[in-house]
């Protein structure tokens, strides 16, 4: 079964969420997009709840979400129990909240890096283990 992604930005993430869409869709993957749909203004915190809804409700496994800068919207993400939302600024980032965090949303500030740099750590997120080992029982202490 192909995996699902789930993806949410406001304004400040559309343009660039837009682009890893049809990186996604390219790819062969199924792409749950939650919106935001325009560059009109928006709140972050209400995207950061709809894709901790569509995890928690198994409509996708891992997400993506934007905003300018990417902080607001992973303090509202981790606010969620069951989501590790990783802010991820490189490939090195990618790589790391993986294999050590098990992160299951990467968060990207739109304003910050360019397309090019998130495709590429977006590419390292998806196909990156959780490492598991001494690692499980510090996430397992996350709650
Ligand atoms: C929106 O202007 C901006 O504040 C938002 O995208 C984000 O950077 C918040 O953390």
């Amino acid at each position: 079964m192909t995996e699902t992604i789930a993806i949410a930005a406001d304004h400040g993430g559309f343009e660039m969420k837009s682009l890893l869409v049809k990186d996604l869709e390219a790819a062969g993957l199924k792409v749950l997009d939650l919106g935001t749909h325009s560059a009109d203004s928006v709140d972050y915190p209400d995207f950061a709840q709809a894709l901790a809804a569509a995890l928690k409700e198994g409509r996708a496994a891992r997400g993506v979400l934007l905003c300018g800068s990417g902080i607001g919207i992973s303090i509202a993400a981790n606010r969620h129990r069951h989501i590790r939302a990783a802010l991820v600024h490189d490939e090195t980032g990618a790589r790391l909240c993986r294999q050590h965090n098990d992160a299951n949303v990467v968060v990207f500030g739109a304003r910050l890096i360019g397309i090019e740099v998130a495709r590429a750590a977006l590419k390292v997120f998806l196909s990156t283990s959780f490492e598991g080992g001494r690692h499980e029982k510090r996430v397992a202490k996350l709650g």
